[in-house]
């Protein structure tokens, strides 16, 4: 089911003028014609998102996840959220993730800043892709022992799970630990996105996610409430 992310770009290319657009529309297109939506959303258009929150700095490091006093969650260590939001919907889930549990937060950026041109972040998006590119994350999580459950947010890259997110288990063994996937769309679903998970997590336990439409997000409370009461 793909007409929401499609629609959303044609409106882009509408305002953005058909020739600037038109090569990205044709790739898009075509990549996206074997998507299937696995978990949820709904067939409306999505407009992308909030403003994106927060830039990646320059220089890699570690860094203790924010938020939250932290509960302690399912087994014997804590729960982390992480995620990456490049336009804040993904993020909006998180945050609300993060007010039902307490647990930490961790975002997940790129050492380089993504741009912040829709255009320019397809394009850059499905060059990563194309090259198996693993771009360097900005920082790593220090107490990521500590951890045996992960909430991992992302959005639908092209189908597929953006790079940087495998970038970040490269540097972050997901062996043993139990991830609930959640995720946002503009029409696709998860697509390939949680089978390049388990790719990227071969030992991990991933559990069932939760799919939502980016444009859906501010409504959806409930059903982000419900899944992480089923989950937690
Ligand atoms: C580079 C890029 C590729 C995208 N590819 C898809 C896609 O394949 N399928 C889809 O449904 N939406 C796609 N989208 C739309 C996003 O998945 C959607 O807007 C999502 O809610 C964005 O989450 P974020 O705000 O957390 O970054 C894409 C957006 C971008 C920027």
């Amino acid at each position: 089911m793909t007409d929401g992310f499609k629609q959303e770009r044609i409106a882009r290319r509408q305002l953005l003028g058909a020739a600037a657009s038109m090569g990205v529309a044709a790739l898009g297109a075509g990549l996206l014609a074997g998507c299937s939506s696995r978990n949820g959303g709904s067939s409306s258009a999505s407009s992308s998102s909030s403003a994106r929150q927060g830039e990646a700095s320059s220089s890699s490091s570690s860094s203790s996840p924010s938020s939250s006093s932290a509960a302690s969650a399912q087994g014997a260590g804590k729960a982390l959220v992480a995620v990456f939001s490049w336009s804040g919907n993904t993020l909006g889930v998180a945050n609300r993730i993060v007010e039902d549990t307490q647990f930490e937060l961790f975002r997940i950026e790129p050492a380089i800043a993504y741009t912040q041109d829709y255009n320019e972040m397809l394009q850059i998006a499905q060059d990563e892709q194309s090259q198996n590119a693993m771009p360097k994350i900005a920082s790593n999580v220090s107490n990521w022992d500590e951890y045996s459950t992960i909430y991992l947010g992302f959005p639908t890259w092209w189908g597929h799970l953006p790079q940087i997110v495998k970038s970040f288990f490269l540097e972050h063994d997901c062996a043993g630990k139990v991830v609930y996937p959640f995720n946002t769309h503009g029409g696709s679903g998860f697509a390939s996105c949680l089978s390049d998970l388990a790719a990227a997590c071969p030992n991990a336990d991933v559990r069932e996610g939760l799919s939502l439409m980016g444009d859906s997000v501010q409504s959806s409370a409930s059903q982000i409430e419900d899944w992480v009461k089923k989950n937690v």
